[in-house]
């Protein structure tokens, strides 16, 4: 594996990645892939170290997902989940990953239900000198940026397998459709997709998209030195502006969890106004896909025909490309650990 320049020593936000650390994701995640694809899929990146997963809200295939990539860079993994921890006794979440530090822990992978959490944990092991990486594998309704990452592979491989750049997104139009609101998917990606020259065309419901959110993303340059171009992103409160003429649509869940309030008069009227179906992507470009983080909500943010047809869906590679790129951000995190 070629030595890449990485001094990200924890990933929490993709707020101030540069084009340069995309594309060596993207290199290094591509690296991961052809690894993947051998009959021995071990590597012996991480021998020795520790990746724990720090889960304290339900996951399926981004837990899994660490795990199997901590498991293929050979590392040993240990994995906490809250209900069966001394948490149930009252132990705080810094002493939780103290415990985990004690034990040997060299990276860790957080995932809470309160935005800010990984970002504490990683200000603590700072604190401590103790070395240790942290992974934000989903905090809040702030970022998800393992999540942002392996779609950015499903994108750009989707466009050129072998050679994925961030310029084949220079120009695209990207629809994110849903429930903006609470989704840390929605911010890790609106980064990183903006940043890579993507046009990036948010649609929901006045309720689930607030003016003021374009505000937050627009005071924020892109990093990449002087000359920078702004980012181009745009809210819609109707589906079809969003939908004319975009190369991929991405749709979000419904994340019910969260809506503490009235914010929707009923799921049928949302898929009535703003669900992905047949009929509506035939506004987009004939080459249109569709992606989706996933867990759905089938028939409500988009129609189970859609999410099955192999011609639209990366709904799938988005799951296998998510071990190659979590592969990749461990490997990159464990780089600079070895150089710090
Ligand atoms: C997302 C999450 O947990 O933020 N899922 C995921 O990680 N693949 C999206 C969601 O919960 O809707």
């Amino acid at each position: 594996m070629a030595e890449a320049a990485w001094n990200r020593h924890h990933i929490i936000s993709l707020e101030d990645f540069t084009p340069h650390d995309y594309e060596t994701v993207l290199k290094t995640t591509l690296s991961f892939r052809e690894v993947l694809s051998r009959r021995n899929k071990k590597v012996p990146t991480l021998q020795g170290r520790v990746v724990t997963n720090l889960f304290f809200e339900p996951s399926t295939r981004t837990r899994s997902s660490f795990e199997l990539a901590a498991k293929r860079l050979s590392a040993d993994t240990l994995n906490f989940s809250p209900s069966t921890s001394s948490l149930t006794k009252g132990e705080t979440i810094l002493d939780t990953a103290k415990t985990y530090l004690a034990m040997g822990t060299d990276l860790m992978v957080v995932r809470h239900s309160k935005a800010g959490v990984p970002a504490t944990i990683a200000q603590e092991m700072d604190r401590l000198k103790a070395g240790v990486g942290v992974l934000n594998a989903g905090d809040g309704q702030h970022e998800h940026p393992s999540q942002a990452l392996l779609d950015l592979f499903t994108l750009c491989t989707s466009l050129e397998s072998d050679t994925p750049t961030i310029d084949l997104l220079k120009g695209k139009k990207i629809a994110i459709v849903g429930d903006i609101l609470h989704s840390r998917v929605a911010r890790s990606n609106v980064w990183s997709l903006t940043a890579c020259g993507a046009e990036v065309h948010l649609a929901a419901p006045p309720t689930l998209l607030p003016k003021q959110l374009l505000a937050a993303f627009q005071n924020s340059p892109i990093e990449n030195g002087a000359g920078a171009p702004e980012r181009r992103l745009f809210l819609h409160w109707q589906l079809e502006p969003a939908l004319a003429g975009a190369d991929f649509i991405m749709a979000l869940r419904l994340q019910r969890e969260r809506m503490t309030q009235h914010l929707l008069p009923s799921l049928r009227e949302y898929h009535q106004r703003y669900g992905i179906t047949r009929d509506r992507i035939a506004r987009c470009q004939p080459t249109v896909k569709l992606l989706h983080p996933g867990p759905t909500n089938r028939g409500v943010e988009i129609t189970s025909d859609l999410m099955d047809d192999p011609e639209l869906s990366l709904v799938a590679k988005q799951v296998t490309n998510g071990v190659a790129t979590r592969m990749a951000l461990l490997y990159l995190m464990g780089q600079s650990q070895k150089s710090s």
